[in-house]
Formats: structure tokens, C-alpha cells, sequence
């Protein structure tokens, strides 16, 4: 199955996405760590990327429908994927329906996570990940059960990342509701769209989550 998650930084896509990844044996596609993991290996990609993810702004279609394209061929993706952070332009969404035609797939289930811009910034500025394994975390929703140590793999460095401050927040909900928002549409007029409210506990917006792909596949 094909599955994507829509919604404005901080929404959680990435912490549902994780999740959904360990329930149903997805693939987590994140445009966001590949583009991250592309900065750090210094590419070309990296190098235009890296400025341009700083200001909180998007990256070129074309460079982010490259690594997406590539990432997608990889074997392991044949068993499903839930796809985080793309598309986020109009071009991005018209670019995945024809790679996934030309596979032969298509899009199951697109859902919106619903939430408020004031607490997105809350939510950005107090998170955290482990640097061994990616598990998410936030200083005041989302502590490790040992202070100190990754529940997932026993870890014990954490990192920030660069484009998670306050300024650098404005300019990521700016982009999302006036190049990303229209995709809500976009998906409602293929007929895939759900929209979850986004604002409740992560378990329970997990449970509703597990309950669209179940219904979708
Ligand atoms: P990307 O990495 O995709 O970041 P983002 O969209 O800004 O999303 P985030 O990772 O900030 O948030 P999330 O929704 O995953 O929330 P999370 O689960 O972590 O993109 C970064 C940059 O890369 C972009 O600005 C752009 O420059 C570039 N880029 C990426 N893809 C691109 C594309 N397709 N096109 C062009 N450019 C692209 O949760 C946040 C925090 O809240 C965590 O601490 C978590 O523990 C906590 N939390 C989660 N859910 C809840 C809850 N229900 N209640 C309380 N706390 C919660
Ligand atoms: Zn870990």
C-alpha cells in the first residue's frame, strides 16, 4: 500500500509514521531525513538543499522528486510505504501519480493531520531524537523512560535539529499553508482524503491511523 501523511511541521508525521512502520512492516519515506542525510554526506543535492532548509523554506521540486524517485525503486519499498514530508507542491503530487503508474501502484489512503499553528511551535521547539536509532522524543510530551537513555535502542545521545527554532518555524507553517495546504484538496478531489484531528495523545491518534490502513488495504 501507498500511504501519505499531510500536515504542518510539528503535526506528527514522522512520530506516526515511525509507528505505522513497526505496526504494518511500511517503509517510512521521509523527504525531510533523506534531504538531512544528503546534507550530512555533503552531495550535490546536499550542498543546493542545506541554505534553503535552514530559511525553513522548500526545496526545488526537482531535487526533491530525484531523491524521492530513487529512494521509491529501492526493493525494499515493494512491501508498502508511508510516505512523510512529500509531496508538499502540486508539482511534487502530479510527479508521484506518474511514478506510481508507471509501477503499476497507487495512492490508498492520503490523511491530513489536523492541528493549531501556536501549538505546532510548542511542539517543534521541545523536540528531540536519539542519535543511535531516529526514535523522537520531546522534553515535555514525549520523555525517554529512563531520563537520559533511548527506550528503543539504549542510547545515549540526543540531538537537535538546526531548523527547529522559533524563526525558522514561522517560515516552515508560512510554506506549508501556501504551497503544502492545496495537496488537502488536491487528494479529496481523487477521493483518498481522511483528515485526523492531529491535537489528541499519540496513542490514540495511532489507533485511528492503524484503522484507515486496515480499511484501505
Ligand atoms: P521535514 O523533515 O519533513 O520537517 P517538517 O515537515 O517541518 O515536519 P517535522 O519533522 O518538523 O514534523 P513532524 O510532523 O514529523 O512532527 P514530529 O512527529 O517530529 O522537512 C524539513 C525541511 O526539509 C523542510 O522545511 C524543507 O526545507 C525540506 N523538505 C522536506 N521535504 C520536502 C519536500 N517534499 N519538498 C521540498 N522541501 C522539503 O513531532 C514533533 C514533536 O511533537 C516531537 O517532539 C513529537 O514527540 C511531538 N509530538 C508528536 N505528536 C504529538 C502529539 N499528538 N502530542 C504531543 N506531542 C506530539
Ligand atoms: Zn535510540
Amino acid at each position: 500500500p501507498v500511504l501519505i501523511l499531510l500536515g504542518p511541521p510539528g503535526a506528527g508525521k514522522g512520530t506516526q509514521a515511525r509507528m505505522l512502520e513497526e505496526r504494518f512492516g511500511l517503509v517510512q519515506l521521509s523527504t525531510g531525513d533523506l534531504l538531512r542525510a544528503a546534507v550530512a554526506q555533503g552531495t550535490e543535492a546536499g550542498l543546493q538543499a542545506k541554505a534553503v532548509m535552514e530559511a525553513g523554506e522548500l526545496v526545488s521540486d526537482a531535487i526533491v522528486i530525484a531523491i524521492l524517485r530513487d529512494r521509491l525503486a529501492d526493493p525494499d519499498c515493494a512491501r508498502g510505504v508511508i510516505l512523510d514530508g512529500f509531496p508538499r507542491t502540486t508539482v511534487q503530487a502530479e510527479a508521484l501519480d506518474r511514478l506510481l503508474a508507471e509501477s503499476g501502484q497507487k495512492i490508498d489512503a492520503a490523511v491530513s493531520l489536523e492541528v493549531d499553528d501556536a501549538a505546532m511551535v510548542t511542539r517543534i521547539s521541545g523536540r528531540y531524537t536519539c542519535a543511535g536509532c531516529g526514535e523522537g522524543y520531546h522534553d515535555s510530551f514525549k520523555q525517554p523512560q529512563t531520563e537520559g537513555t533511548c527506550d528503543k535502542c539504549g542510547g545515549t545521545e540526543f540531538k537537535r535539529r538546526a531548523d527547529d527554532n522559533a524563526e525558522t518555524v514561522a517560515s516552515r507553517l508560512q510554506a506549508y499553508h501556501a504551497q503544502t495546504a492545496p495537496l488537502i484538496d488536491y487528494y479529496a478531489r481523487a477521493g483518498v482524503l481522511t483528515s485526523v484531528d492531529a491535537m489528541g495523545e499519540i496513542d490514540g491518534i495511532a489507533a485511528r491511523l492503524a484503522a484507515i490502513v486496515d480499511a484501505a488495504t
